[in-house]
C-alpha cells in the first residue's frame, strides 16, 4: 500500500490567473521520487477522490508541485496557505528514464511543462515550451537555469516563437539529432512529437494524463490502450505510466 503523508505547504505563490505553485515539506516524497512521477492529493473540502499533480521539483526535503484549477478538486487545493497541512499520497507511477547528460530534445504544451523541467536540468538539453498566448507563459526562468538552449513558444505569437511548440522542434531536429526526446501535454502535442520520433527513429518517452481515481491500480479508471508487439494491450496510466515509450501509445 502506497504511503500518505501530512505535509506543510511552506510556499505558496500565483504564478498566473488559476495557476498555483506549491513547496511542501515532504522529505520522504522528496528522496524517494522520480522524474516523471506524479503525486495524490486530497484536496479538501466536499472532493471525495485524490486529485492527481506531477512533481514538478524536489529539493532535499521538499516537494514542488503546479497546478492549474480546473474544478472542484483544484479550487479546494488552491484555497490552502503556508503552514496549513495537506494530504499527500506518493511518489506515484512510472516516471521518465532519464540519462544523465544525453542530448535531449524536451517538449511540453500547457501544464505538460511541470514534469519536465528536472529532465532539462539533468541532460544536455533543447527544451521547447508551448504556452496559448503570452500570459499563460510560466516557468520560463526556470527552465533557463535548467538549460543553455530553451524555445518559448506561443500559438497566437505574442510571445517569443511564434507557432506551436512542435514545430519549433522540427526545425531544431533539421539540424541536430537527439539521443531521446521526451514530452508532456495535450494529446495533439503527443501525437505529434510520436509521429516525429517514429519517423526520425530516435528513442522517445510521453507523458499521458488520463482521469483518475484510486491512483494504485485498483480501480481501473485510467485504462489506455497500448500496443505490445503490435497486439492491443489496455494499460493502467496510474502504475504503468504516466511515462510510457511512444511505441507502445495509441494516441
Ligand atoms: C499523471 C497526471 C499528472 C497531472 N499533473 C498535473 C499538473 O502537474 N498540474 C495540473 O494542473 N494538472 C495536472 N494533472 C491534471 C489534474 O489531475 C486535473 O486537472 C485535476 O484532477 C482536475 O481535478 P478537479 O477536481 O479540479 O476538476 P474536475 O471537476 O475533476 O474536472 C474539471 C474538468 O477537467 C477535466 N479533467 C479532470 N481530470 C483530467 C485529466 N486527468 N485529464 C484531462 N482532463 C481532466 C474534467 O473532465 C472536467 O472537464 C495531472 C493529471 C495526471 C493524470
Ligand atoms: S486510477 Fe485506479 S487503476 Fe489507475
Amino acid at each position: 500500500m502506497k504511503k500518505t503523508y501530512q505535509c506543510r505547504l511552506v510556499k505558496k505563490e500565483e504564478l498566473c490567473s488559476g495557476l498555483y505553485d506549491f513547496t511542501v515539506e515532504a522529505p520522504e516524497i522528496a528522496q524517494s521520487a522520480e522524474t516523471g512521477q506524479f503525486l495524490h492529493i486530497a484536496c479538501g473540502g466536499a472532493s471525495f477522490l485524490r486529485r492527481p499533480i506531477s512533481i514538478c521539483d524536489t529539493g532535499e526535503t521538499t516537494v514542488r508541485f503546479i497546478f492549474q484549477v480546473k474544478g472542484e478538486g483544484t479550487r479546494e487545493l488552491a484555497k490552502h496557505e503556508p503552514g496549513d497541512m495537506i494530504d499527500i499520497m506518493g511518489p506515484l507511477g512510472h516516471g521518465f528514464s532519464v540519462k544523465p547528460g544525453e542530448k535531449a530534445a524536451v517538449i511540453g504544451g500547457g501544464i505538460g511543462v511541470f514534469p519536465l523541467l528536472k529532465i532539462a536540468r539533468d541532460t544536455d538539453s533543447a527544451v521547447f515550451l508551448g504556452f496559448r498566448t503570452k500570459e499563460l507563459v510560466v516557468l520560463e526562468e526556470d527552465f533557463r537555469a535548467a538549460s543553455q538552449n530553451v524555445t518559448v513558444c506561443t500559438d497566437d505569437g505574442s510571445y517569443g516563437y511564434n507557432g506551436f511548440a512542435v514545430a519549433a522542434m522540427s526545425e531544431y531536429l533539421t539540424e541536430n539529432r537527439p539521443d531521446a526526446i521526451y514530452s508532456c501535454g495535450p494529446a495533439p502535442l503527443l501525437r505529434i512529437v510520436k509521429q516525429i520520433a517514429e519517423n526520425m527513429n530516435i528513442p522517445c518517452q510521453l507523458s499521458l494524463e488520463q482521469r483518475m481515481g484510486c491512483g494504485i491500480g485498483a480501480c481501473l479508471t485510467c485504462v489506455c490502450e497500448t500496443k505490445n508487439e503490435g497486439m492491443a494491450k489496455y494499460q493502467q496510466v496510474c502504475t504503468c505510466g504516466p511515462v510510457f515509450d511512444s511505441k507502445e501509445v495509441v494516441l
